[in-house]
């Protein structure tokens, strides 16, 4: 490892490690209006949500890093108290760039990136009319550490009004893969959201077992990832002797369609991800048995069949 104080690091470096280390960050595309009337739009990235009651976002529209100078939209805000913020889809992300150009005040970012201005209907600044998710702002503090370069002002704002695309919900939730976010990373590097959807699932409300509770024979194989043994740690109990001895009988028994015994088929079903077959063949071959059904336990987690991945896995260790 690395270690800094940021005391004794340049502010540029500091900059690049918090760039670096804190992402992929959101983007909130920054709508405000000076107290002459003209538009701003530039994108922040030190962003993110806080609380839902009341609903609360902040954003830092710091001193530029060069000459501490305040930028347009820190002036607006402390001005007229007032924002729309807007999520950044693929499809406008060149443009949310361009619009991070640093034109003087007297010109409208707007017209300078191409995006749309629409109306709001709360605020005074304009919506943009290419983001699917907008949200209209009043300001509620804006917090400033420091007077140098790079130092922090952050913005924290109510939202009054949520303007959001019908199309983007499925089962009532926003689906990450038809809204598109992206988020800012290092240097130019930006990440497309839905290329990297994974799914966690959330142990709020279950008793899970833990870490500690699962089994050293597990936590000790070289088969399990730390990600493999997150899920069985994930869990609510663990299966009985009787259960995982019934479910191997079981298997063993069935007649699975088209399932072939033999080295290459369990390699094939591996290739597959098929785990059931996986296992089945597994408990044929007596070559390298307890490293096969680990296998297949893995397959089954990724396949997120963990009640699968526990029997098979307690089975390999009698083994
Ligand atoms: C994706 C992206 C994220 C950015 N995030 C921030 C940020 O969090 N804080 C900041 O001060 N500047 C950030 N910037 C730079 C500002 O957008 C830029 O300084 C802009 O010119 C400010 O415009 P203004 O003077 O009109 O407010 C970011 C730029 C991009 C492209």
């Amino acid at each position: 490892m690395l270690h800094y104080e940021p005391k004794d690091l340049s502010v540029p470096e500091v900059h690049k490690l918090l760039l670096g280390g804190v992402a992929p960050r959101p983007i909130a595309l920054v709508s405000t209006i000076s107290k002459d009337g003209i538009n701003n739009l530039s994108p922040f990235s030190f962003f993110n949500a806080f609380g839902a009651n009341p609903p609360v976002v902040a954003f830092s529209p710091s001193r530029r890093g060069r000459d501490a100078s305040l930028k347009d939209t820190y002036n607006n805000l402390i001005a007229t108290k007032e924002c729309v913020i807007q999520s950044v889809t693929h499809s406008m992300v060149e443009q949310v760039s361009l619009a991070s150009a640093e034109f003087p005040p007297e010109y409208d970012e707007f017209i300078k990136s191409g995006l749309t201005p629409i109306d709001s209907d709360i605020v005074k600044p304009k919506r943009v009319k290419e983001s699917p998710f907008q949200m209209e702002c009043k300001v509620l503090e804006v917090k400033s550490f420091g007077d140098g370069g790079a130092s922090a002002n952050i913005a924290i704002c109510e939202i009054l009004k949520f303007h959001v695309a019908e199309d983007l919900f499925t089962d009532g939730i926003i689906d990450p893969v038809k809204i598109d976010l992206v988020a800012r990373m290092s240097g130019d590097f930006y990440s497309r959201a839905k290329e990297g959807v994974l799914i966690v699932e959330k142990p709020i409300g279950k008793k899970c077992i833990g870490y500690d509770q699962i089994p050293l024979h597990i936590r000790q194989s070289e088969i399990y990832s730390a990600n493999d043994l997150g899920k069985f740690g994930n869990s609510e109990s663990i299966p009985s002797d009787k259960e995982v001895k019934d479910f191997i009988a079981k298997i063993s028994e069935e007649k699975i369609d088209n399932f072939e015994e033999g080295v290459e088929e369990f390699l094939g079903y591996q290739r597959l991800a098929d785990h059931k077959k996986m296992l089945k063949s597994a408990l044929m071959i007596r070559e390298n048995q307890k490293k096969n059904i680990e296998f297949a336990v893995k397959v089954a987690l990724q396949n997120n069949d963990t009640d699968f991945a526990w029997r098979a896995a307690l089975y390999a260790e009698l083994l």
